[in-house]
């Protein structure tokens, strides 16, 4: 069985401090829900400080972005290399990347590369746009863009990365896909993507999560779905009330 994870994708959100303060919360309130796995993913500033507040417990610490290359010329960047040690996780692609600096699927497949290879877990960002899901497109479009990101990749690889579908008009809107929409994309055509590329076993081995407007009503819903392994949450992962009520409930569905 596919083991759940809650996954907060912080965004550009919480300065060192207040980073800390919220991973010291989400400790004391979700560090025994052993069902679930539990990562966080703050901005690259607060890394150092919110591994030490999480050292020794039981969640697990994320990154939002690395460099395909190991290092160099890159002003601003960050490489795997740099988040070894510090992260166990990496969010890749994320449609925010992909929209607002230029992030392609040949920079998403490099980086997964890069990540794996480091040792790190990729969590792979792919999701339709609005005008994309009206015009009947997610489902290509969704699809390639999970080939894209896995072009190269052996089965065990796979296995070892986590895949998240976002549709872009679900993100910060309030305005969440249904769980039955989610499902159909989650399993539809992002595991059978992968079960069209690696075979039965692999697609069934491969997590996929659900981003868009996940929070602490909808949750329940979501989780109860097959296809659907966990979620990336955005604004309910800011708050430990909702992130943990969003870990116990999953727990539960999972118990
Ligand atoms: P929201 O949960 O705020 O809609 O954000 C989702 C997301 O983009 C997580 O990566």
């Amino acid at each position: 069985m596919r083991k759940p994870m809650m996954a907060g994708n912080w965004k550009m959100n919480k300065t060192i401090g207040e980073a800390v303060a919220l991973a010291e919360a989400i400790r004391a309130a979700v560090n025994d829900v052993n069902n679930v796995d539990r990562v966080v993913c703050p901005p690259f500033v607060d890394l150092p400080a919110v591994q030490a507040a999480l050292a020794g417990s039981n969640i697990a610490v994320g990154a939002q972005n690395m460099h395909w290359a190991a290092s160099g010329a890159y002003t601003g960047e960050v490489s795997a290399d740099m988040l070894k040690g510090l992260v166990q996780y990496v969010i890749l692609g994320h449609s925010e990347r992909r929209q607002y600096f230029a992030e392609t699927d040949e920079t998403v497949n490099q980086k997964t590369k890069a990540a794996l290879a480091a040792g790190l877990t990729p969590i792979v960002c792919v999701g339709e746009s609005l005008a994309q899901n009206e015009a009947g497109e997610t489902q290509s479009f969704v699809s390639g863009q999970v080939r894209a990101a896995l072009a190269g990749l052996s089965a065990e690889q796979v296995q070892a990365l986590v895949i998240a579908y976002e549709p872009i008009w679900a993100i910060g809107t309030g305005r969440s896909a249904t769980s039955q929409q989610a499902n159909d994309i989650c399993g539809g055509v992002v595991r059978a993507t992968v079960r069209d590329l690696y075979g039965e076993a692999v697609a069934d081995n491969t997590r996929i999560l659900y981003g868009g407007s996940a929070n602490d009503k909808n949750i329940r819903e979501l989780m109860e779905q097959p296809d659907i392994d966990g979620a990336l949450i955005g604004g309910a992962a800011l708050k430990v009330e909702s992130y943990g009520e969003m870990v116990r409930v999953t727990g539960e569905v999972y118990a």
